[in-house]
This record gives structure tokens, C-alpha cells and sequence, in this order.
């Protein structure tokens, strides 16, 4: 197999046979004409299949190393095509810092239809152990989790949850495959917002779902052309466009948030900074072993309350005030009051003065300069 940045740049995507265009035409049709009665030659709707589509989820797939890859409209719509494939009665266990959509998804939608989650911390594997019950279908796991950065071992979970006849399940969105690959490490089915790193331009909203396990994808893609969620030609192709720089994207991420976690940790306003890449951090061992790097988001709490933390992100010049991550300009936000409203009054609920920084790819020292004016006001 060749290497990650080749394959983003070349999996899926050949010059046009027919005019030698580098770039391969952005099929923008919503149906085929066909060669007779019922004979398409690549498909009969878009909805069912789109070249542009199609290039996209072969270049994700390789990179994730999986057998099959399903493009969706956006994160949560992979994550509900996943979900429906459980049945009334079925039990889920979600670690307890999981995006605030998830655990909303969960709760307020297939909770409604008779699912029943169980939120636990999973760096215990004892708490995840007694966890599992005998309806348990999935485990719901983000490593590095969202906003806290918590880190857990693919591996293990993946014993335990083979052992009680369920799934795992990796969001993989903070890592991407350039720096962690589940399947590799004994997930059996990786989701993605690729809104984040995989776009990687703030423009356009996405999702993606891998699995090797070839009746699950066939399920996958029966729900994806039955239910519709699918992203037009037009998103695909900017998601091509994005992934092709993913990985020099992905070092510079790490590179400048190493630098911004060096700089929070002594600094005298930083109660506590949370970064996988510090060495100090409980999951730093686990993530040096199964990540080739540590990623773009770093968080942060305040001496100060949430008074002091929002005043923070209302004063930053260069680190934009904004909800999403993983593009190349930094964010800044209250996860409390932001991404993870959703959460409040849950055991998901993140710490009020926490504060949750997407890393960009500016100049190192402006990002630095900008987080020392906005915490010294
Ligand atoms: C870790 C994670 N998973 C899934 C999602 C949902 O993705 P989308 O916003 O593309 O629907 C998000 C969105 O912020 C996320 O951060």
C-alpha cells in the first residue's frame, strides 16, 4: 500500500479518461440516462450513487484502511445511519465526554424509539466492564474525546467488547486517519464529522462512516439510499479538494497546539490544560502508542469562573469565537454554553470555565501573542 499522503491525493480520484482533466469532473446530476428499460451504466439516481461521491468514499475508505466507506450529509447523519441498525430494546454504552450531538441523538431520538444508553467513563475499564449488559449492541468511544481530550485504549475496549458479542464504534473525527486508524487497532466501525480536519476549510459540513465487516456495509448503504442523508457533488468534490493537504495540515496542527499547550500549562491564569501531547496528561502513554501524534485541540479551565472564561473567548483577535473545529484558522468557544449545551444537568456536562481552542495553521507566534493579550485583560 502506498503512503497516507499519496493515497489522499490519488485514491478514487484518475484524470478524465475522455479530456485528461488532473482534476476529475464534479458530476453534478441528479439522474442517468439509461441504455434501455431498467440498464443504467454507473447508477440509476444520485441518491443511490454519484461518481463524485463514489471517488470520495473510495480516498476515505484507503486512508482508513477499511473495506467499505459510506459518505453522508453530515456527521450526525453517518451517525444515524449506524444507529439505525439497532433495534428497540438495545443498549448502548457512550463514554461520558462524548459530543454533546451524539449524546443528544441518543437520548432524544433513538432513546424516544427504546434504545437505551449508558453513559460511563471509560478510561475504567471495570466501570465499562459491568457496563455491558446482555442487550449491549455497541460501544460508543471518541479518543481524543470531545472537549476534554480524554484518551482511551482502542485495543482494550475492542477485547472487551468482543468478548460480550457487541461493536465498537470509534469517532475518529479529532485524530483522523492520518494520525489513528481504529480498524488497525480492533474497532469494528469508525464514524467521522469530516466537517473538521478531513474538509479542513470551514466550508462545507460532511460525515463519513468505515467498517470492514461486509454485511454492517451493506446495511450501511441500504440505509443511506433508503433514508437520503447523502451529500451533493458539490460538497464531495470540496472534501476531495480538502483531504489531498490533510496530512501537511495535520502537522502543523500538532505542531502549533503543541506549542499552545507548552505556553497555557505556565501560564499563571491556566487552572488545568488538557492536551494528549503533555506528559502529564493520563492518556499521554496510550496516545504516544496509538496515535502518531497528538492533534490540533487542546483545553483549558481558568482560575477565574465561566465569567472569566467567556470573557477569554470574547477577547481574542486571531482565534475566531466560533462552534466546529479542525479548520485551518483557529477557533475558540465554551463548550458549556456552546458544542455541548446539549449536555447540561448530564454526567456529559463539561466544566462551566472550560474552554475549548481548534488549533489553526497560522503562524505559531501570532497565536501565541493573541491567547497572552486575551488572557491578560
Ligand atoms: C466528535 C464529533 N463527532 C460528530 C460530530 C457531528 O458532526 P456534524 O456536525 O458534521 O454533523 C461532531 C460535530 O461537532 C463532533 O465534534
Amino acid at each position: 500500500m502506498s503512503g497516507f499522503n499519496t493515497r489522499a491525493i490519488h485514491a478514487g480520484s484518475e484524470p478524465d479518461p475522455v479530456t485528461g482533466a488532473v482534476n476529475p469532473p464534479v458530476y453534478l446530476t441528479s439522474t442517468y440516462a439509461q441504455d434501455a428499460v431498467g440498464v443504467a451504466r454507473f447508477s440509476d439516481y444520485s441518491r443511490t450513487n454519484n461518481p463524485t461521491r463514489a471517488a470520495l468514499e473510495t480516498c476515505l475508505a484507503e486512508l482508513e484502511e477499511a473495506r467499505h466507506g459510506l459518505a453522508f450529509a453530515s456527521g450526525m447523519a453517518g451517525e444515524d445511519a449506524l444507529l439505525r441498525t439497532l433495534s428497540p430494546g438495545d443498549h448502548v454504552i457512550l463514554g461520558n465526554d462524548a459530543y454533546g450531538g451524539t449524546y443528544r441523538l441518543l437520548t432524544r431520538i433513538f432513546g424516544d424509539w427504546g434504545v437505551n444508553v449508558s453513559c460511563v467513563d471509560l478510561s475504567d475499564v471495570d466501570a465499562v466492564e459491568s457496563a455491558f449488559t446482555a442487550t449491549t449492541k455497541m460501544l460508543w468511544v471518541e479518543t481524543p474525546s470531545n472537549p476534554l481530550l480524554n484518551v482511551v485504549s482502542i485495543a482494550t475496549l475492542s477485547a472487551a467488547t468482543r468478548e460480550h458479542g457487541a461493536r465498537l464504534v470509534v469517532d475518529n473525527t479529532f485524530a483522523t486517519p492520518y494520525l489513528q486508524r481504529p480498524l488497525t487497532l480492533g474497532a469494528d466501525v469508525v464514524v467521522h464529522s469530516t466537517t473538521k480536519y478531513v474538509g479542513g476549510h470551514s466550508d462545507v459540513i460532511g460525515g463519513f462512516v468505515a467498517t470492514n465487516d461486509d454485511e454492517l456495509a451493506t446495511r450501511l448503504r441500504f440505509h443511506q439510499f433508503a433514508i437520503g442523508a447523502v451529500p451533493g457533488p458539490l460538497d464531495c468534490y470540496l472534501l476531495l479538494r480538502g483531504v489531498k493537504t490533510l496530512g501537511v495540515r495535520m502537522d502543523r496542527h500538532c505542531s502549533n497546539a503543541r506549542a499552545v499547550a507548552g505556553f497555557l500549562s505556565d501560564h499563571p491564569a491556566i487552572k488545568k490544560v488538557y492536551y494528549p501531547g503533555l506528559i502529564d496528561h493520563p492518556g499521554h502513554d496510550v496516545a504516544a502508542a496509538q496515535m502518531s501524534d497528538f492533534g490540533g485541540m487542546v483545553s483549558f479551565t481558568l482560575k477565574g469562573g465561566v465569567d472569566v472564561a467567556r470573557k477569554v473567548c470574547e477577547s481574542t483577535s486571531i482565534f475566531i469565537l466560533a462552534e466546529s473545529l479542525g479548520g485551518v484558522e483557529s477557533l475558540i468557544e465554551l463548550p458549556s454554553e456552546m458544542t455541548h449545551l446539549s449536555t447540561a444537568g448530564s454526567l456529559l456536562e463539561p466544566p462551566a470555565n472550560l474552554v475549548r481552542l481548534s488549533v489553526g495553521i497560522e503562524d505559531v507566534d501570532d497565536l501565541l501573542a493573541d491567547l497572552d493579550r486575551a488572557l491578560a485583560l
